[in-house]
């Protein structure tokens, strides 16, 4: 996934999400729905993630314009369910849970019942699960570690009880150079897609 967020970095996102696209992005990553009107009005038909929470006015443009969206809780899925059977159409989502940042995610202990009250509507399809590993850049490396613990023991939770998002991602730039192990089935480099070093002066 190319991220193209904040004008791709001031590069210009319309121009970036397409080279993203030509050089072999699958995946658009984009944080609001200006940022989504703006690339599909590009003409670029890959699909975009919408990576934060959008409030539910928002719902049925961010469908119209095929866009995956996060879910956090609950409270948005009726609103998604609602807006979907209204375009008869399936509206793709991801959960993202919070692995430590106490900032914004599904909380562990309630992604179960999240992921299973996804699967029990008609028109929502769970593509994927993510978090954000937010020092994934830093010397220390002992909280992304926990991070990742946290995530990969989550994916069990779900894969013991049959589900299967299949796409798992938390790798920012500084991650993927630097934890292969958090790759897993898709990777969010924005940074490293410019050109631009993820990690502070004088490291790596
Ligand atoms: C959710 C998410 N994933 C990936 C990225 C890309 O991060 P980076 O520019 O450090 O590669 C960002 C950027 O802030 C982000 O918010």
């Amino acid at each position: 996934m190319a991220v193209v967020k904040a004008d791709a970095y001031g590069h210009g996102i319309e121009a970036m999400a397409k080279t993203a696209v030509e050089a072999g992005a699958t995946y658009i990553g984009v944080v609001s729905l200006g940022e989504l009107k703006k690339v599909r009005n590009a003409g670029i038909q890959a699909p975009i993630l919408l990576l934060n929470y959008i409030d539910k006015a928002s719902v049925m443009e961010a469908i119209k314009l095929d866009a995956s969206i996060t879910v956090m809780d609950e409270e948005i899925l009726i609103a998604i369910e609602k807006a979907a059977s209204f375009q008869a159409k399936k509206a793709k989502v991801h959960i993202k849970i919070d692995t430590g940042m106490h900032r914004a995610g599904c909380d562990p202990d309630k992604l179960l019942g999240l992921a299973q009250a996804i699967l029990s509507t008609r028109h929502l399809e769970l593509e994927g699960l993510f978090t954000h590993l937010a020092e994934a850049e830093d010397l220390d490396v002992a909280f992304t570690h926990q991070q990742l613990k946290v995530f990969s023991d989550l994916i069990d939770v779900l894969r013991n009880t049959g589900i299967n998002p299949p796409l798992l991602h938390c790798a920012n730039s500084a991650a993927i150079i630097n934890f292969p192990e958090a790759h897993f089935t898709m990777v969010r480099p924005g940074l490293i897609t410019y050109g631009l070093n993820p990690f502070p002066e004088g490291h790596q």
